[in-house]
């Protein structure tokens, strides 16, 4: 490990071990970090993020031995979840154990954990683990994404500046993130009842289905090709201040028309070959989920700050393929022009 890396580990640990913020890469989106057992520490994320309280955070542990100080009553599902997928973008429900506080959870007897797959992050998280940890010896770090609430989750290290400034005391710097888009939420807290499916990710309900051997329900409201049936489950949130619109490749040419004679100024996100009409500014993202993904809030984030008066976003294929796509996609079209 280069010195300088190492250097910004040591401090890192530090200021966690104070009770101060440490912003840090994740194979997903950038985490906003504190001392998941020091509720002072955790108080600090929700101020900085601007977030309501009561809105869990997810722990992130060095490894699936830690989860007993973190979860009880734990089912042989999220042993083996555990072993097919830490480190990895799959975050797990479950009961909480006594030590966990209420601040991190929301008020809830439920804690969210994983044990995230860069580099980066799982070095940070061993180092805490070696210095000890946190208080009362709890080793995990409480990371929601380090953006504002509700805006667009940073996935480099700049963005994470944009996002919060001085409000963190570090930022650890580990390049773009590889998946791009949040980790996959399970809840596997529901006594007796079949585990649900609370967020779409990279992992897929059939990727945990065939380690479990039961496909996870999934969130109210969603069907199986990921377009959600009930307008509640699709608060607003992954959101650019510019307004958003989806709109099927065959429209795009008609509402860019349309937007172009109101003298709007139009921010196109395509995938794939589409030809379009000279617009304000154009950004093209892979025409496939995993590339999709990983360039979506890059791409999100500099139409935000094109100057464009409005976004228009290619609409993504239905299917499962392109559900975690396709709900970041909706989220941030419904938040849009809000926040
Ligand atoms: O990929 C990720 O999960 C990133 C990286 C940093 O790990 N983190 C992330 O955190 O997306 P955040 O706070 O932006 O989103 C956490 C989500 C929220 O929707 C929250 O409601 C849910 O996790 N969550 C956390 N704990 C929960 C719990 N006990 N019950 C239900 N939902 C929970
Ligand atoms: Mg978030």
């Amino acid at each position: 490990m280069p010195a300088s890396i190492s250097a910004d580990l040591t401090a890192a640990v530090r200021l966690l071990q104070s009770g101060q913020l440490v912003a840090f890469p994740t194979e997903t989106v950038y985490g906003l970090g504190a001392d998941a057992a020091d509720p002072a520490a955790v108080a600090r994320i929700f101020a900085a993020k601007g977030r309501p309280a009561d809105h869990p955070l997810i722990v992130h542990l060095p490894g699936a031995a830690y989860l007993d100080q973190w979860a009880r009553d734990i089912p042989p599902s999220a042993w083996e979840l555990a072993e097919a997928f830490w480190p990895g973008p799959l975050t797990l429900i479950l009961a909480r154990a006594p030590a966990v506080p209420y601040a991190v959870t929301g008020g809830q007897e439920t804690v969210g954990v994983r044990v995230p797959a860069h580099p980066l992050a799982l070095a940070l998280l061993r180092a805490y683990a070696q210095a000890g940890g946190g208080r009362h010896g709890m080793c995990g770090i409480a990371a929601p994404s380090a953006n504002r609430f509700g805006r667009i989750s940073p996935t480099d290290a700049a963005h994470v500046h944009q996002e919060l400034g001085d409000a963190v005391a570090l930022v650890l710097d580990g390049g773009a993130c590889e998946v791009g888009i949040e980790s996959t939420i399970l809840d596997l807290s529901r006594n007796g009842m079949p585990p649900r499916l609370l967020r779409p990710g990279h992992i897929t309900p059939e990727q945990i289905g065939s380690v479990i051997g039961e496909r996870p329900e999934l969130p109210e409201g969603m069907q199986a090709d990921g377009i959600p049936r009930v307008s509640g489950s699709l608060d607003g949130h992954y959101a650019p201040r510019t307004a958003m619109r989806l709109a099927a490749s065959g429209d795009l040419p008609r509402a860019i028309g349309e937007a172009q004679s109101q003298g709007k100024r139009c921010g196109l996100l395509l995938r794939g070959r589409l030809a379009p009409p000279p617009v304000h500014s154009l950004r093209r993202l892979p025409d496939a989920p995993e590339g999709y993904a990983r360039g979506l809030y890059a791409a999100l984030r500099e139409l935000d700050q094109a100057g464009n008066d409005v976004i228009l976003v290619e609409a993504v294929p239905a299917g499962p393929d392109w559900a975690a796509v396709a709900d970041r996609l909706r989220r941030a079209a419904r938040g849009a022009g809000t926040v």
